[in-house]
């Protein structure tokens, strides 16, 4: 068992580290990875996840392609592989694309100190978008309570959007993390997230290690709470977010935005800017959702009576699963975005008015 690192992903002798997700909350284990085929089959197994940590582990995994490519071809065939792995957090292609770029301005003599600085500078401004989302949410936290005064806030959270979903800090968590430290009192709702919960395992561990106070809940219980005022507010993270405030993100974030509007409740999302697709206005139209293997839903995961970690299959030998991994939340269900530049509203004019350079690069595209 190794100790908790602070990041979750960086580079050393030669080989990007992560923390091996899938062995949480059970055991803290850090894996080397020496090859673009590694960091390939660890992404694409989801031995890390979550939009920004990939998006970072492709970024180093983008040093290690300088390295075994001997010329362009083969630079650009290895981001592709990269690239293919998961397709609906854009943080992927985008680290990779930016890798490309800057490469390919700087010669490719140059590739191996280009690929490294800018791997460094994806994780680096990972961290500090997430520091800023925490301090831009808890702005927002400190109004609600001030509405509330004497009890705790009390908010949802779906999948894990937290320190594990990115480099440091975590984008949904970052405003609960700054207000726990400010001495705000917080509770959290959970949502397991099935079929792989990621919130009963990685959120939950991650929150309890920080001793925010915190309750799981099953997937269809947000509601029931909402329908008895026991949520001021529910916060996720962000696969994808289109131009005009669409948002992809972990199954089930629908059904939570739309039980939110029915309880008038405020749903925020937030998300570094390496998650908008700028390209993107429509997000059911234009988010491609990824579907995983049957699987993930037929067998279930954790400790036996002993300790031992087990699988067991939950499923009927003779039934099929289907298994839409993302789901996309329509803008007008979406009270705010927390980016790292501040809180806007989920529209098209509103979030342009917060990256306006990414106004005039979308006019010439
Ligand atoms: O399939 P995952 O676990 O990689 O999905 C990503 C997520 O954890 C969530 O959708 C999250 O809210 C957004 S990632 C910051």
């Amino acid at each position: 068992m190794s100790a908790i690192p602070r990041r979750t992903v960086w580079f050393e002798a030669g080989s990007v580290r992560i923390l091996d997700q899938r062995q949480l909350p059970w055991k803290v284990e850090v894996v080397g990875l020496a090859t673009v085929a590694e960091v390939a089959a660890a992404i694409r197994d989801m031995a890390v996840r979550g939009a920004g940590c990939i998006g970072a582990t492709a970024g180093y995994g983008m040093v290690l392609a300088a390295s075994e490519a001997r010329d362009w071809a083969e630079l650009e065939a290895l981001a592709v592989v990269l690239k293919s792995t998961r397709p609906t957090a854009v943080n992927l292609a985008w680290a990779v694309d930016r890798q490309l770029v800057a490469i390919r301005a700087a010669g490719f003599g140059d590739r191996a100190e280009v690929a490294q600085a800018t791997a460094e500078a994806i994780a680096d401004e990972d961290v500090a978008a997430c520091a800023a989302i925490g301090r831009h949410g808890l702005e927002l936290l400190g109004a609600l309570a001030a509405r509330n005064p004497g009890r705790p806030l009390n908010l949802l959270t779906h999948c894990n959007a937290g320190w594990l979903a990115f480099v440091d800090i975590g984008s949904a968590t970052a405003p609960i993390y700054a207000a726990h430290e400010a001495g705000l009192p917080v509770h959290v709702w959970v949502d397991e997230t099935r079929p792989r919960n990621q919130g009963a395992r990685l959120t939950a561990w991650e929150l309890g290690a920080r001793g925010v106070p915190h309750t799981v809940i099953a997937d269809n219980t947000g509601g029931h709470l909402m329908q008895r005022g026991l949520v001021d507010l529910v916060i996720t993270g962000a696969d994808r977010v289109t131009r005009a405030g669409d948002v992809a993100n972990k199954i089930g974030t629908y059904l939570k935005a739309l039980a939110a509007r029915d309880n008038g409740l405020p749903f925020y999302v937030a998300l570094p800017s390496s998650t908008f697709d700028w390209s993107v206005e429509d997000g059911l139209a234009g988010i491609p959702i990824e579907e995983r293997g049957p699987d993930e839903l037929a067998w279930i995961e954790g400790l036996d009576e002993k300790g031992v970690s087990s699988r067991v299959r939950i499923l009927p030998q003779t039934s099929g699963a289907r298994n839409d991994a993302f789901d996309v939340t329509p803008a007008r269900l979406v009270t705010g975005l927390i980016c790292e530049r501040g809180v806007c509203a989920a529209d098209a004019a509103a979030i342009h008015a917060l990256f306006p350079e990414k106004r005039l690069a979308a006019a010439t595209d």
